[in-house]
């Protein structure tokens, strides 16, 4: 049974919302591990058929995942980049694609060493730039991608106003909210047309479920979409949406903490001597600070930067040596989870990104790139300064 009560606030939703009592009166969703369905006749077309196709813990989570974004469809994927794919695969040769320069490495290396061949035109731009932006556009332009805050380097590109001027010109727009979560940005909500998030990072959030999500608008998209992940197959295992429609239940308690933490750390890192740089949209050196503001809110409409800071240290320090100085923060890739861990986008998540791109990016041999996890605050800080000065 569908929740009646639709103003229910977004912290009560995400433990209600796809997690219906059924007639067994079981509390929590449960499990259907079943890949085929009993038909009642040779011509019958059943909710659930075959399981690629879907099956009812899928579309109990799918259910969830609309309510997050406050999306009219949605999709669940086996990964981020399964989702991710997913979007490309709507075009066809001869479309022109434009994307944010400063996207994750995986999804630079889909469009540079997987896609390039197929016939799509992909052009990287600065979508910090709305100018830049409107004279990118071509006639045969299909979509324009956007990561913001993007990876790692925290640059925002304002959905809103990119979305008008994609309208105006029959234009989709999709953006990659990995990095703000649902609980801190919603652009379906700004104009956008497609959602898509690594489910891997905060919406599972304990580092243990690798898994995507597409939330949708725009219904001609919807239609393409589902026939995609239909056909492609590249949907979650049922015993990994069962766990990310537990991991959603504590969402907003989550990201709350991380965001807060993350804030007092940015702000402690910014008046460390050893560190030279750092990157925080909370931070009013930010140069869109102003769009943070405007953008990024959480469900109660509060100002929110999220849990993602790059900093460099200064030319002195030795990263092996800092690394070595860790202990309850971890060094591995991923982020979003309630472990902090760190990573060195260079060597790591952007490895793929050739070495002449990463220095016209801004991606230096000293950039580290940390996810706030759930940790008390001051464990955090007496450790990070600890290896930041030994
Ligand atoms: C911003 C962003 N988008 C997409 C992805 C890909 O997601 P996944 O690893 O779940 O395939 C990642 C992974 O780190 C990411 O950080």
């Amino acid at each position: 049974m569908p929740i009646k009560n639709k103003k229910l606030k977004f912290s009560t939703k995400t433990i209600h919302v796809g997690n219906k009592i059924d007639d067994t009166g079981a509390t929590v969703t449960p499990l259907h591990l079943s890949s085929t369905f009993k038909q009642p006749g040779f011509s019958s077309s059943e909710k659930f058929v075959y399981s690629r196709t879907g099956g009812p813990t899928i579309d109990a989570l799918e259910e969830n995942f609309r309510m997050l974004e406050n999306s009219k469809y949605s999709f669940a994927f086996g990964s981020g980049m399964a989702a991710m794919t997913a979007i490309f695969l709507m075009f066809k040769p001869g479309d022109h694609v434009l994307i944010s320069k400063n996207v994750y490495g995986g999804v630079f290396r889909l469009v540079t060493k997987v896609l390039n061949d197929n016939g799509i035109k992909f052009e990287f731009v600065d979508t910090t730039d709305l100018e830049l932006i409107k004279k990118s556009i071509k006639d045969n332009t299909k979509l324009i991608h956007l990561e913001t805050p993007s990876n790692p380097l925290l640059e925002l590109a304002d959905i809103k106003s990119i979305s008008k001027i994609a309208k105006q010109n029959d234009i989709l727009v999709s953006v990659d909210n990995t990095f703000m979560s649902p609980y801190g940005q919603n652009p379906l909500d700004l104009g956008a047309d497609i959602v898509m998030h690594s489910t891997t990072k905060f919406i599972c959030g304990h580092s243990d479920i690798l898994s995507g999500a597409l939330m949708v608008n725009h219904d001609k998209s919807a239609e393409k979409i589902t026939l995609i992940q239909n056909t492609g197959g590249a949907l979650p295992s049922p015993f990994d949406a069962w766990l990310l429609l537990r991991s959603v239940k504590t969402l907003s308690l989550r990201v709350e903490k991380q965001f807060k933490n993350a804030e007092k750390i940015a702000d402690w890192l910014d008046s460390h001597p050893k560190v030279s740089k750092v990157i925080f949209p909370g931070l009013k050196s930010h140069p869109q600070h102003d769009l943070a503001l405007k953008q990024h809110s959480d469900p109660n409409g509060n100002p929110v930067f999220g849990s993602m800071i790059s900093f460099e240290l200064d030319e002195s320090s030795n990263l092996d040596t800092f690394a070595e100085n860790l202990e309850i923060i971890t060094l591995a890739e991923s982020l979003g989870g309630v472990k902090t861990l760190i990573s060195c986008p260079y060597s790591m998540t952007h490895a793929s990104v050739p070495k002449d791109e990463k220095e016209k990016l801004g991606i230096t041999k000293n950039l580290l790139r940390i996810s706030i996890g759930i940790e008390d605050v001051d464990d955090l800080i007496s450790e990070l300064d600890f290896a930041i000065n030994h």
